[in-house]
């Protein structure tokens, strides 16, 4: 019988979930090449991104998007993520390739880079609504209306409230490789809450871990982005660019917000 309690989530659940674990359990998102190449597709049409522009990869991982760009010619990449093995991965990628990203290991919340240093900032993949209060999540925004040139473009995308609280199932699994996710999830007043249990065939259970996302529709994203500064705020759906149908979680429908400074 499923638990009907949701877990108790510590504040910085995020410090310590993506890792090596979170590369295999996710792998049917975040190491997929032609997903990520479909996504960057979108990307560059949504900010009319240009190679020569100086553009940060916020919360960027591994650097998927930030080794495809480059890929594609745009030479000033910056990806800032505060996950040592994702970045540790994404700089032997870029050194393997010959890309030239660069990494940068920070808190988003206190970006260690100079003001308007850049023409676009990306925030992808459902990595925004993690902060304690909501307040901790604007000032995240805060941090990419200031290090961005005026009349820079910024790009957000999150996972669609909608969906989630229309058709999110409430417990999910998949295989990945030697590992079984298992996913119980909790749809809460302003979250959504989950637990996590990672099964290895040959190791045992290498994760149990909570985690919740605060949920923003088009309207609490247009108020949190006007909040950090931005104009010309538009939100829309984003096409569903998965090769195939299946439960992605949270990120099987996205949100994508486009703002101005
Ligand atoms: C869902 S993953 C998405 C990663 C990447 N954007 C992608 O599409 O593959 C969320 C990422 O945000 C990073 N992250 C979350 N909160 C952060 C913070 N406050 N400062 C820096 N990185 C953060 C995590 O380390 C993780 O790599």
């Amino acid at each position: 019988m499923p638990d009907p309690h949701p877990p108790q989530v510590p504040p910085d659940w995020w410090r310590t979930l993506f890792d090596e674990v979170y590369l295999a359990t996710d792998a049917r998102t975040v190491q997929d090449g032609g997903l990520t190449r479909r996504e960057v597709d979108g990307l560059i049409q949504a900010l009319k991104l240009q190679p020569r522009e100086p553009i940060l990869d916020l919360c960027g991982g591994h650097g998927r998007h930030a080794l495809e760009l480059a890929r594609r010619g745009y030479r000033r990449v910056t990806v800032l993520d505060f996950s040592f093995p994702l970045l540790t991965l994404g700089k032997a990628q870029a050194r393997e390739s010959r890309l030239p990203v660069a990494f940068l290991r920070a808190d988003a919340a206190r970006v260690p880079l100079a003001h308007e240093s850049f023409q676009a900032v990306l925030l992808l993949a459902n990595s925004f609504g993690y902060g304690a209060a909501p307040e901790d999540d604007v000032a995240i925004l805060r941090e990419c209306h200031r290090v961005l040139h005026p009349g820079g473009r910024f790009f957000l995308e999150v996972a669609d409230p909608d969906f989630i609280r229309r058709q999110l199932s409430a417990q999910s699994w998949h295989e990945a490789g030697d590992l079984v996710v298992c996913r119980r999830r909790w749809l809460m007043a302003e979250y959504l809450v989950c637990r996590e249990l990672v099964l290895s065939r040959s190791r045992g259970l290498v994760r149990d871990q909570g985690y919740k996302v605060r949920l923003y529709d088009g309207a609490g994203l247009r108020h949190c982005l006007a909040k950090a500064g931005f104009g010309a705020i538009e939100v829309a759906g984003l096409p569903d660019l998965y090769a195939q149908e299946g439960d992605y979680g949270a990120l099987n429908r996205r949100l994508g917000a486009t703002a101005w400074k």
